[in-house]
């Protein structure tokens, strides 16, 4: 099953052989002869599974995975928003992440973001339909579908539309959601009728949640492809009940909506290669500079409190350059060969004192960020070894909480991911610049980093959401990877987090124990416990055995990570 000539060849391939040559094609010539998946909910699991029974790849799973989401888990992604989806094709080893994030409308107008005194309108940005930008997801599902898949999209599909026909009981983190969302949703009639009960309340628990408007629009989206969302019955739908509700979509915004593939952002660190999210992503710059910076110290062999120092140094510092230079690759230059260089690096790490924290003050440039708590990431790898690690969101719960009347679709509020107002934080504190500033068409700056790490004798296919901390969070999650952990204890261990401003280590309980927590403090190092991590799933590959292991965080009710 594991394929021992093959892993024996693919020893024999790497002997001698640095990682780059470990990164690329041998991977291919290896399968593991079975498959893992891990999403947040245990549904989306098994329709990837149904449809590799089915005789379809991980590209095929991938899709049968979001869209399943977008059913059961609706309050952290949908085809009302996008994704960033990290491929790696085993036969030929061609890597991509396919981006599929939202863009803005023609009509977008920053002024709308703002009272006349320049005060932020937090409302336009987070709820309702001004603050949806045009969808990328149903585009990117029939884009896998068509470059990389094995089926046609109406079989990958079939799972979604089978449980959004018949219904699924929710469970208590979609009707926590729903009730932190409820005042928004309530506003709009067509959202109110999809997700409260008919005294406007949440609906109690063993509710049994049917979508027939999503199933037909997953229907015709099955049948036509992307044209069957952006135009048409559909589009023409969408548009029109954004426009009633105050938004500015026109039917050439969506007709106007394209993919676009993006080469990895890859670095190596002490023989492992890191490959990641490209802008619009901010975090793959972000994890290369982190580990630019950390490949200075031999963190194994450092005390606790002096390894968490180096750390968060590295990550203060990262965060700082993260919002000022970086957006939309179309439509801003930026000095992507200064942020990625080790050189660099150096620098930074050079300014990096021995045993006290650097005061984020002390270092120019203010930004400040706030996470949250929503969206979702699965990771794949099928029997070929074909990998997926895809990151989607509708941003907030339930995005922009406003449902386009008759198509069952949940608009996301992605639009708050820009710099609406210049120096205005956004719902995760985020400050951006021009770099960031919303444009006719321009995809907003996203945290989204799906990654996939590759050493001699082991991959990781991992991702999480959690606004900015998911940058963090996957680098912790690559870190434990590196040192072995199983695939549970990456999801499962105690997250810590830093961001330059504000000048704080956000935490998990019992992420530092209580002697490296107090050297930490003593030199100089704030502390604030907080909750909403993200919740993350990792699928591992073992290259020797062939064996597989997935997990999905603790930390959700739902998720399943499941080796078949
Ligand atoms: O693209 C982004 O970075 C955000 N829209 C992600 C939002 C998120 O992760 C929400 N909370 N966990």
């Amino acid at each position: 099953m594991t394929g021992l000539p093959r892993v024996l060849l693919f020893a024999l391939l790497l002997v001698g052989a640095d990682i780059a040559a470990a990164a690329a094609p041998p991977v291919a010539a290896v399968k593991p002869g079975h498959a893992a998946i891990a999403s947040a909910h245990r549904l989306a699991t098994e329709a990837g599974l149904e449809v590799l029974d089915k005789g379809g790849n991980a590209f095929d799973a991938a899709i049968a995975v979001a869209a399943t989401l977008a059913v059961v888990e609706p309050q952290s992604s949908g085809i009302g928003g996008g994704f960033f989806m990290l491929i790696h094709r085993a036969a030929d080893g061609r890597e991509a992440m396919i981006d599929a994030r939202e863009v803005a409308p023609a009509a977008v107008d920053a002024k709308a973001y703002a009272d006349a005194d320049g005060r932020p309108n937090r409302d336009a940005a987070t709820n309702g339909p001004t603050s949806a930008g045009i969808p990328g997801e149903p585009a990117g599902l029939a884009w896998v579908a068509a470059h990389y898949g094995k089926l046609p999209l109406k079989a990958s599909l079939a799972p979604a539309i089978r449980i959004a026909t018949n219904g699924f009981k929710p469970d208590a983190r979609f009707l926590g959601r729903l009730q932190e969302r409820r005042e928004v949703i309530a506003r709009y009639p067509a959202s109110a009728a999809l997700l409260l009960a008919a005294d406007r309340q949440v609906p109690k628990p063993g509710w049994v949640f049917r979508q027939p408007d999503l199933a037909r629009t997953l229907e015709r989206l099955a049948a036509q492809g992307a044209d069957g969302f952006y135009r048409g019955e559909t589009a023409r739908a969408l548009v029109d009940s954004v426009r009633a509700a105050g938004g500015n979509w026109t039917l050439d915004d969506l007709a106007g909506y394209r993919v676009v593939e993006r080469e990895p952002i890859r670095f190596d660190y002490r023989g492992w290669r890191i490959v990641t999210a490209p802008p619009p992503s901010s975090g793959g710059v972000a994890l290369a500079e982190i580990f630019n910076i950390l490949r200075g110290y031999d963190l194994a062999a450092m005390a606790p409190a002096q390894r968490y120092h180096a750390i968060i140094e590295a990550m203060r510092r990262a965060f700082r350059d993260h919002n000022e230079y970086l957006g939309d690759p179309d439509f801003v230059k930026m000095p992507l060969d200064m942020l990625l260089s080790p050189h660099y690096a150096d620098g930074l790490r050079a300014s990096i004192l021995p045993d006290k924290a650097t005061p984020s003050a002390m270092l120019p440039a203010a930004l400040a960020h706030e996470p949250g708590t929503d969206t979702t990431h699965f990771s794949i790898v099928d029997r070929d070894g074909n990998m997926v690690a895809c990151t989607s969101t509708v941003n907030l719960p339930f995005g922009s909480a406003f449902v386009a009347g008759g198509t069952g679709v949940i608009l996301n509020d992605e639009m708050d991911d820009f710099a609406l107002v210049p120096d205005a934080p956004n719902a995760f504190g985020l400050r951006g610049n021009q770099a960031n500033a919303p444009a006719p068409g321009k995809r907003m700056l996203s945290s989204m980093s799906p990654t996939f790490v590759f050493g001699k004798d082991r991959i990781g296919v991992l991702g999480t959401p959690g606004g900015s901390t998911i940058i963090t969070q996957v680098f912790e999650g690559i870190l434990a990877f590196m040192d072995g952990k199983p695939a549970a204890t990456i999801t499962a261990q105690p997250r810590y987090h830093h961001q330059y401003l504000p000048d704080l280590v956000y935490v998990e309980p019992h992420a530092f124990d209580d002697a490296t927590t107090k050297a930490l403090q003593d030199m100089g190092y704030t502390f604030k416990q907080r909750d909403g991590w993200g919740f993350m799933n990792v699928v591992t590959w073992d290259l020797g055995t062939g064996k597989l292991d997935a997990a999905s965080d603790p930390r959700g009710v739902s998720g399943l990570g499941k080796v078949k």
